[in-house]
C-alpha cells in the first residue's frame, strides 16, 4: 500500500487495496482455518486495515512502551470507555446514557453467558429469534437454559419479526436475548417490532439482554434504534452488549462494554468472582478510544464501500447464481443466503458444495439453528477483487451443476 493511500484512508482505493496474497500471510483465524486454495469469505472479521486512528493509538502504546495495567479511572468517577460510549453512541444513534452504567468486558460474550445464568436457573427459557449467531445457541446449551424459538420470517418476506407468535411464546421465558441489527440475516428491527418485544418484556417480566454489536454498520434506509432507548421502563430491564470490534475490524483486540439499565443484573454481575471475569487490556483500550473518539470519518467510508459490496452482491447472486434466494442486508457485512433451490446434494449441503466445488470457505447455515439449515453466510467485507473471485467461483460451481 502506498503511503498516499495511507493518508487517505478514507478514499476507495484503501479498501480496494488487501489482496489475496497479502491475505494469505495473515496469522488470523479468517485466512487459516481453511486450506490453501479456499477463498474464506466466513467468520465475521474484515480483509481491511482498521482505521489508521486505531492503529496509531496502538503503535503509539507500544513505541512508549506504555503496557503496564490499563488505567481505567478512579472508584466513582467515570470510566474513559464510558465517557467514549455515552458520547458515540449519543452522536450515531440518539443514545443518551449515563457513562456509568457502561462496565467495560473482554468481549461481548462472555457478560452475554453471565448475565443470563445470574438471572435464570436451569431449565429456564430464553427467547431468540432464530436463525441466530451460532454461540448464543452455544451459550444457552453451556449453562443448561432453554432455546425458546422465535423463528424469524422467509427471505422472500424479508425476514420479518412474527408479532403475532409472541403471543404464544413459551411461558417458561425468563430472558430475551436479542441480537439486532441481526446475525445472520441482516435485519435491522423497525421501532414497531421491538416495541412489540418491549411489551411482551413488560408483560412477562423479561431480563433483555440485547447484542447490538452490529449497530455501526447500518446501510442507508435503515436506522438502529438501542433497545434501551424504548422508554425508562424497558431501560431498566435491558442490558446492552456491544463494541467497536466489528466496525473496526479489531476483534482480536478483546474489548467490549456492557451497559447496565438494569441494576438488579449489574449488581448479579459485580457479585462474580471478580478474577474469573479476567481484565480489558491496555492495547483494546487504546484502539477501543481511538475508534469511539475519532474514529467516525473511517467509519463513515468504510459503511459506503460495505453497501457497494453488498449491492453487487444482491446483483451478481440474482443473475449469475440461479438456485439461491437473498436479499441485502439492511445491517453488517454478511449475506445470509438461501440456498435450498440449489440441485440435489447442493441444496442439502451448499456449505460442503461450495467448499468443495468453488473451493470458498463459507459459514454453514446449519450452524445458526434449524432454521439454518440449507442456508450460508457469506462475509463481504474485503476488496472488491477478493471478492468478486469468491463471486466467480460460486457462479462457476454453480454453473456446472445445472
Ligand atoms: C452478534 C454477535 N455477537 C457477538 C459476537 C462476538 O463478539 P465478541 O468477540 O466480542 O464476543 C459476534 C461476532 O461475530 C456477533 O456477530
Amino acid at each position: 500500500m502506498t503511503d498516499h493511500v495511507s493518508r487517505h484512508p478514507q478514499t476507495a482505493a484503501w479498501f480496494d487495496a488487501p489482496t489475496v496474497s497479502d491475505l494469505r500471510r495473515r496469522a488470523g483465524a479468517k485466512w487459516n482455518r481453511f486450506g490453501p486454495d479456499i477463498l474464506p469469505a466466513w467468520v465475521a472479521d474484515m480483509d481491511f486495515p482498521p482505521a489508521p486512528v486505531v492503529t496509531e493509538a496502538v503503535a503509539d502504546l507500544l513505541t512508549t512502551g506504555d503496557l503496564g495495567y490499563p488505567w481505567l479511572g478512579v472508584t466513582g468517577a467515570p470510566n474513559p470507555i464510558g465517557v467514549a460510549f455515552a458520547s458515540w453512541a449519543a452522536r450515531r444513534y440518539g443514545w443518551e446514557l449515563d457513562p456509568d452504567c457502561v462496565v467495560p468486558t473482554i468481549d461481548v460474550l462472555q457478560p452475554l453467558v453471565h448475565v443470563i445464568e445470574a438471572a435464570t436457573r436451569p431449565g429456564d427459557g430464553v427467547v431468540i429469534q432464530t436463525p441466530i449467531y451460532p454461540p448464543f445457541l452455544a451459550a444457552l446449551e453451556m449453562i443448561g437454559r432453554r432455546l425458546v424459538d422465535h423463528p424469524l420470517g422467509s427471505v422472500a418476506e424479508g425476514y420479518p419479526l412474527d408479532v403475532d407468535a409472541l403471543r404464544t411464546l413459551d411461558p417458561g421465558a425468563r430472558v430475551l436475548l436479542l441480537c439486532n441489527p441481526h446475525n445472520p440475516t441482516g435485519r435491522v428491527f423497525r421501532r414497531d417490532e421491538l416495541e412489540a418485544l418491549a411489551a411482551l418484556a413488560l408483560e412477562r417480566d423479561l431480563l433483555v439482554v440485547s447484542d447490538e454489536i452490529h449497530a455501526d454498520l447500518v446501510y442507508p434506509g435503515a436506522t438502529h434504534i438501542p433497545f434501551a432507548t424504548l422508554g425508562p421502563e424497558v431501560a431498566a430491564r435491558t442490558v446492552t452488549l456491544t463494541s467497536p470490534t466489528k466496525s473496526f475490524n479489531i476483534a482480536g483486540l478483546r474489548l467490549a462494554v456492557a451497559v447496565f439499565g438494569s441494576a438488579t443484573a449489574e449488581r448479579r454481575y459485580h457479585d462474580l468472582p471478580r478474577f474469573g471475569l479476567g481484565g480489558v487490556n491496555s492495547a483494546g483500550l487504546a484502539a477501543t478510544l481511538a475508534a469511539w473518539n475519532h474514529g467516525e470519518e473511517w467509519l463513515d467510508a468504510l459503511v459506503g464501500y460495505l453497501d457497494d459490496n453488498r449491492r453487487h452482491v444482491e446483483a451478481t447472486i440474482a443473475e449469475r447464481m440461479p438456485g439461491l434466494a437473498h436479499r441485502a442486508p439492511e445491517a453488517t457485512y454478511l449475506a445470509w443466503i438461501d440456498a435450498r433451490g440449489l440441485p440435489g446434494d447442493a441444496g442439502a449441503d451448499p456449505f460442503g458444495f461450495f467448499l468443495e466445488k468453488a473451493r470458498v470457505g463459507l459459514n454453514d447455515g446449519a450452524d445458526f439453528g434449524v432454521h439454518g439449515r440449507g442456508f450460508v453466510r457469506l462475509n463481504f467485507a474485503t476488496s472488491r477483487g477478493v471478492l468478486d473471485a469468491v463471486l466467480d467461483r460460486m457462479a462457476d460451481a454453480i454453473a456446472r451443476t445445472t
